[in-house]
């Protein structure tokens, strides 16, 4: 059974949780396996690309999603226009999606993309911020934490940071459990102690 509930989705092959994709790849690890190489790949390319003029917009976002994925899936670079949730949490009603994005991409314009806060205390409070407000948001179909996360670290990168280290958080419960206290509960201090963790200068 899929994990996930959703009104109807367009994506998955029917009666399985494997993306319809373009390669007709049916087999999940493998699919892993080339969706990890393309992120790489991204990592390389984009943190290549910005610079410290680079606005980290709604349109940026979408972009890293697109061009990510965009050999693989057809719904590389689109919002969803189903509703989705994960156990009890319950993300962006679809019909919010446009509007609450741009919500969150405006305030973090506003905030100069977090530039003004060199203490690492206070980046990986607001870092876990944002994060979490992209976390709820799960505009994707799919692939929503990798893109968020791939977007935060290039946040980090141009305040001076390494890519964040999360192997502490990912590869067990901690990483969801900190997603759940944030939709659920507004509840941002255990991916800021992640993201506080991972942190380090270049
Ligand atoms: N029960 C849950 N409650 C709240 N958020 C959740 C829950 N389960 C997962 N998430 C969030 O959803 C993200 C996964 O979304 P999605 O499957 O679209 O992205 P992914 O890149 O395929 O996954 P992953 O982040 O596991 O690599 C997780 O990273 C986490 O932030
Ligand atoms: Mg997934």
């Amino acid at each position: 059974m899929s994990k996930y509930q959703l009104d109807s989705s367009p994506i998955y092959i029917d009666g399985t949780d494997i993306p319809k994709n373009k390669l007709n790849i049916q087999n999940s690890d493998l699919l892993h396996e080339i969706e990890n190489n393309l992120l790489k790949e991204a990592y390389q390319t984009f943190s290549q690309n910005i610079n410290a003029t680079t606005k980290f917009n709604e349109e940026f976002f979408i972009n890293l999603h697109k061009k990510t994925f965009e050999s693989l899936y057809d719904f590389a670079g689109a919002y969803r226009d189903v509703n989705m949730s994960k156990g009890d949490s319950q993300f962006c009603l679809a019909q919010y999606l446009d509007k609450e994005s741009k919500r969150i991409f405006n305030e973090l314009e506003k905030n100069n993309y977090l530039k003004k806060y060199k203490d690492n205390k206070e980046f990986a409070n607001k870092l876990a911020y944002y994060q979490s407000e992209l976390i709820a948001l799960h505009p994707f179909y799919e692939l929503n934490g990798r893109i968020l996360r791939l977007f935060c670290d290039l946040i980090a990168v141009t305040n001076g940071y390494k890519f964040i280290d999360y192997s502490g958080s990912i590869d067990n419960e901690k990483y969801i459990e900190a997603s759940i206290d944030c939709v659920q509960y507004a509840d941002i201090s255990k991916l800021e102690q992640i993201i506080f963790n991972g942190l380090k200068k270049d």
